[in-house]
């Protein structure tokens, strides 16, 4: 289990990747991307998570610039969306993304979600650029069992992350165990359900009682379920706060509370239906 903001696992390439970061979907690019990216670097925060389809690839590049930290201290993860897919236009795409961000290499670069006849020409091209060494790992996003499945069937390189949506209210279970029997980091995206999860009474109630936020509890319960979390915002006091969680540690009683709130329910696109 990771301890501090900057903490690292080990993915099974060996990569190391930290086990918490800043997301950046739906965040203006310009101002509002550079801001935000320079005040998580600032914060401590040394892993962002964009993608071509967030539009912000030059803000998250600039920041980047702008905060002075080396470039191999941080760990920039991007995707390459659902009409990019197919073995040449992917090898475009990522192409595109580093040259928005102002980059030679990604950390890491992953299938945005499983296009249905095409992930894996579009996961074929990933390990081009991964045996090129343009990528220092890669991955899926919204993969089921069943996509993993038949793409560890053929796949050269297994992915190093399945990045999901994963927060109390779809803990994905058969999912997490299949990850971890493939040794497949898993990854949680919308991790405070774009905010929906704040005001549910147990979450409130568990964080009084350690002096912290709904939001603050959640995303520990993550860390402590060894889930790599990226929370989204824009404000400089939730980004500070949503970080500081390295200070206390949910009981197992706790921790089953919050498992009990499970109802299989998305924010998002079934990954089957999209
Ligand atoms: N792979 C995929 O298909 C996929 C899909 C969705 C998301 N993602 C990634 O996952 C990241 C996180 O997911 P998300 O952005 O959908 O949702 P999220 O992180 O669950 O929630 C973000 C929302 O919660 C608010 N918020 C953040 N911290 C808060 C706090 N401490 N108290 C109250 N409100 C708070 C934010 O508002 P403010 O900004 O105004 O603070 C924003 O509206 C994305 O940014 C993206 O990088 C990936």
């Amino acid at each position: 289990m990771i301890t501090s903001l900057n903490d690292k696992i080990t993915l099974n390439n060996g990569v190391k990747m930290p086990g918490f970061g800043l997301g950046v979907y739906k965040v203006e690019d310009g101002d509002t991307a550079i801001h935000a990216v320079r005040t998580a670097i600032d914060v401590g925060y040394r892993s962002i998570d964009t993608a071509s389809f967030y539009d912000n690839e030059r803000g998250v590049g600039l920041a980047v610039q702008e905060s002075g930290v080396p470039r191999e201290e941080l760990f920039i993860t991007s995707k390459v969306w659902n009409d990019q897919q197919g073995y040449e236009s992917t090898l475009k795409a990522f192409d595109e993304s580093l040259e928005k961000l102002g980059m030679d290499y990604l950390d890491l670069y992953l299938v945005h979600w499983p296009v249905s006849g095409k992930y894996k020409e579009t996961y074929r091209a990933l390990e081009t650029l991964y045996e090129e060494g343009r990528v220092r790992a890669i991955g899926v996003s919204n993969f089921h069992v069943h996509h993993l499945e038949n793409l560890l069937a053929d796949c050269k390189v297994k992915p190093v992350v399945n990045q999901v949506e994963y927060h109390p209210h779809l803990s994905q279970l058969e999912l997490k165990a299949f990850c971890e029997k493939e040794n497949i980091q898993l990854e949680a995206w919308s991790p405070l359900k774009r905010g929906g999860l704040l005001d549910e009474p147990i979450l409130v109630e568990i964080g009084k009682k350690y002096g912290k936020s709904a939001a603050q509890v959640i995303l520990r319960w993550d860390i402590q379920n060894h889930v790599i979390t990226i929370p989204k915002s824009i404000k400089t006091e939730r980004i500070r706060d949503n970080a500081d969680i390295f200070d206390f540690k949910l009981s197992d009683e706790d921790m089953a509370k919050i498992d009990g709130l499970n109802k299989n329910e998305r924010s998002g696109s079934n990954p089957d239906d999209f």
